[in-house]
């Protein structure tokens, strides 16, 4: 990538200079995700991975709840994210207050947050999960009836696969909402014996008519091992090319659906990010503890 390459280069530089590890969501653009990522994943994988860590400095390419976790699971060393403004319309969809009227309104009921919210909102929750644990966190807790938030379509999606009642929240992923079943439809007519991959945060309509359901890691592992001719993933754009630069030798059909906020980080800002150590992730302590717990409760939990 000559384009890239000073950026690149710089990067490499910097990261050892400071110490620092790169860790980047699946949904990073290729040059982030092959060009300097040390460590590339979903967000479960990249939860473990910032618990695992012996660098000085956590560089999170991804959204502001990512780095928020790997803070809360770092908290003496510098978490950094290249662009503050890189949100979520899950995490924006639910607050701690909300929360808390939810445990009013059904006293004693767990709640499990996703971890697409903010720590604020994981400090009134009993226990996280990701779109690559959600069944086996909330199945752990052997009750009959949880409250899962903030994603509507990922509480659908559990609760049609388990005997636990799952009360859902009304939040969805602007990315996952847009596609629908006739999308679907299209595509397989468009393109036959395409094997399509969705995502759980993709609406029930959606993921009836898929042939796979299964967080960003999940998917590519399906394409690891199952090694579809042909394929379709049915979530944000740069998954398909990370995936598909390993597998020159598959077809990837592709239609897709930018994330505006994990494309907010870009080679540039991760090199000033570096370079002025900034935007250090700061939690109040007294939020930062009962986040901290719930993300630890899931880690334990065996997939
Ligand atoms: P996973 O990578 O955990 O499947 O999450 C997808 C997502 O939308 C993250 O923002
Ligand atoms: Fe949030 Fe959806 Fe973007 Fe993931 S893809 S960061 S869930 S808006």
């Amino acid at each position: 990538w000559p384009a890239f390459a000073e950026d690149i280069d710089a990067i490499l530089a910097l990261k050892r200079e400071r110490d620092a590890v790169i860790l980047a969501h699946n949904y990073q653009t290729p040059e982030i995700f092959h060009g300097v990522a040390d460590i590339v994943g979903d967000s479960l994988a990249l939860a473990r991975e910032a618990a695992r860590t012996d660098a000085s400095v956590i560089v999170l390419c991804g959204v502001h709840f990512m780095a928020e976790t790997a803070k809360l699971l770092n908290p003496g060393k510098t978490v950094l994210i290249p662009d503050l403004e890189a949100g979520c319309s899950l995490a924006e969809s639910i607050t701690g207050a909300d929360v808390r009227l939810l445990r009013q309104r059904y006293p004693g009921v767990p709640v499990v947050s996703y971890v697409n919210t903010s720590a604020e909102v994981k400090a009134q929750t009993d226990i996280c999960c990701t779109s690559g644990n959600a069944r086996a966190v909330i199945e752990s807790l052997g009750v009959p009836r949880v409250i899962m938030l903030p994603d509507e379509y990922l509480a659908r999606n559990i609760a049609a696969q388990t005997s636990v009642e799952v009360i859902a929240w009304h939040g969805r992923c602007e990315v996952h909402e847009r596609f629908t079943a006739d999308d679907i439809g299209r595509l397989r007519a468009g393109h036959p014996g395409v094997v399509v991959l969705a995502h759980p945060e993709c609406s029930p309509e959606v993921v009836a008519v898929a042939d796979f359901v299964g967080s960003t890691q999940g998917m590519n592992d399906y394409v690891v091992h199952k090694r579809p001719a042909r394929v379709v993933l049915i979530t944000e754009c740069s998954m398909s090319d990370n995936v598909a630069a390993q597998h020159p030798d598959l077809e990837f059909v592709r239609p897709c659906n930018l994330c505006p906020h994990m494309k907010r980080i870009t080679l540039p800002g991760i090199r000033h990010a570096l370079e002025t150590m900034t935007h250090a992730i700061e939690i109040d302590p007294a939020i930062a503890a009962p986040a901290r717990r719930a993300v630890e409760r899931m880690l334990e939990v065996k997939p």
